[in-house]
């Protein structure tokens, strides 16, 4: 009995090869994310019963991103049907609707997934609703044919087709949302006649047809239901991502100054009055609060940027980063798994990595955390209000107490105390007139 509630099948056990890539073509990114993920989520915006994901052999890593929803292993790759039917154990004789989701079909909105359920449980009893997309080339896609009142009579793989088929015009998506009731014995009646010799999905809407249960079509805009088996239709799927996460950055309150040129995460997220200048790159996790700037040519990635702080230009703010409130990353500087703490300011051409910087530190050009000593990293800590010379390298371990002063140029590898002053240079050591002397015995080329 139906008991309205949903199960979910999500292929991805095709290695994809028109990737040409020794990945699986699920973990291929879009928007910093796995595609899988992408797929996975929108289904989850649905509140799921169980969600079973299908995966190849030897495809752990897909598995694992996953989770905890469980997967099973099709071991051999014959086709959309026979991928859905590894997953019966596990969802044969629970109540409800089952929705089919492709892995590689990254777009796909909680929206259109849900209009697709909720068409399924309408009144008028389609047992199987597809989600189609239309488009004037149809391409590698199933077609749908329709009868005369808009119900899908069959689906027609791309392979399948002879050059006259006109078709409907509608695009299979490869997602489809059927009665858990008869989804399972249907299944075992698709065959592997046909140019593939594959067990197709696809047939199931003629063999509904056939055993004279209803079918139903739900459309979608063809951008959302577009599928990546190549490296262009990745690239794709990558332009409509930046498109809808630049639109909701912006209508969240941030300026995007040229938008197109701003890389966003699936998961960025832009506090209000944020300004992110042109040509800057948002890897995962990144969360910037009201008000900061991003200035042009910044890299960020695992970030956290504090109310009021300014990162770049050309700056780069790698992962377990934590830039403070007011505080400033600037040119050309390099700060990797860091605190910079509130008001600090690190302006100009500078390493800074595992260190731990107080509030209203200062730290001078050029200054290096040498946090590697060729076998482990080692951390720097400097306490609140430091300053820190231009050209200083600091080896870690170290620590520069509170309100220190350390002279530019110095080679600290020794704690320096609160407030202290310390500075390490070699000796100067003047000759005068040496510099002439020097030119001259050049220009006569022998030594003087
Ligand atoms: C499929 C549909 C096509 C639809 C298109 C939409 C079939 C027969 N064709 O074609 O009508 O227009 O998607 O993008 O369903 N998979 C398995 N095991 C298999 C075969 C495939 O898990 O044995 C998975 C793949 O990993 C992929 C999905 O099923 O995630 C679709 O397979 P793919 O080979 O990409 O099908 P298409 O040719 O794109
Ligand atoms: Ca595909």
């Amino acid at each position: 009995m139906d008991d309205g509630s949903l199960s979910v099948v999500v292929l991805a056990a095709g290695r994809g090869e028109r990737m040409r890539s020794d990945r699986p073509k699920v973990m291929h990114e879009v928007a910093g994310q796995p595609m899988i993920r992408h797929v996975l989520a929108a289904a989850e915006a649905l509140g799921p019963a169980r969600v079973t994901l299908v995966v190849g052999p030897g495809m752990e890593g897909v598995a694992a991103l996953a989770a905890p929803h469980p997967h099973v292993v099709q071991t051999e790759r014959r086709g959309t049907a026979h991928a859905v039917l590894q997953a019966r154990a596990r969802h044969e004789g629970t109540a409800g609707d089952v929705l089919v989701l492709c892995g590689d079909t990254p777009s796909v909105t909680p929206a259109a997934l849900a209009r697709t359920v909720a068409r399924r449980r309408e009144s008028d009893g389609a047992a199987l609703v597809v989600l189609a997309f239309r488009a004037d080339h149809p391409g590698p896609y199933g077609r749908l044919r329709l009868d005369g009142g808009g119900a899908p009579v069959e689906i027609v793989e791309a392979a399948d087709a002879g050059p006259d088929s006109a078709g409907s015009g509608l695009c299979n998506s490869g997602i489809m949302a059927v009665d858990g009731a008869i989804l399972w014995t249907l299944l075992e009646r698709v065959g592997n006649d046909n140019a593939k010799g594959e067990y197709y999905l696809t047939d199931l809407v003629a063999l509904a047809r056939a055993a004279g249960h209803r079918c139903a079509v739900v459309q979608a805009p063809a951008e959302e239901l577009a599928g990546v088996n190549t490296r262009a239709e990745l690239a794709a799927a990558e332009a409509f991502a930046q498109r809808r996460l630049r639109a909701r950055a912006m209508a969240a309150g941030a300026t995007l100054v040229d938008p197109d040129s701003v890389h966003l995460a699936a998961d960025t997220t832009l506090g209000r009055d944020v300004t992110v200048e042109p040509n800057v790159f948002f890897g995962p996790d990144v969360e910037v609060g009201d008000g900061a700037t991003i200035r042009a040519f910044s890299h960020l990635a695992g970030v956290r940027v504090g109310r009021g702080a300014t990162v770049g230009p050309f700056a780069r703010v790698r992962p377990g980063s934590d830039v403070g409130e007011d505080a400033r990353v600037g040119n050309f500087v390099e700060v990797k798994a860091s605190e910079i703490g509130a008001d600090a300011r690190v302006g100009h051409l500078s390493y800074v990595g595992d260190a731990r910087l107080g509030p209203g530190v200062n730290v001078g050009a050029g200054t290096i955390t040498c946090n590697y000593d060729g076998f482990a990293k080692h951390r720097t800590e400097i306490g609140a209000g430091a300053f820190i010379g231009s050209n200083t390298a600091l080896v870690a371990p170290v620590s520069i107490g509170a309100g220190a002063v350390v002279g530019a140029g110095s080679t600290i590898g020794e704690d320096v105390a609160d407030d202290a002053l310390t500075v390490t240079r070699a000796a100067r050591r003047t000759v005068d007139g040496g510099g002439a002397r020097y030119r001259r015995s050049r220009r006569r080329g022998e030594s003087d």
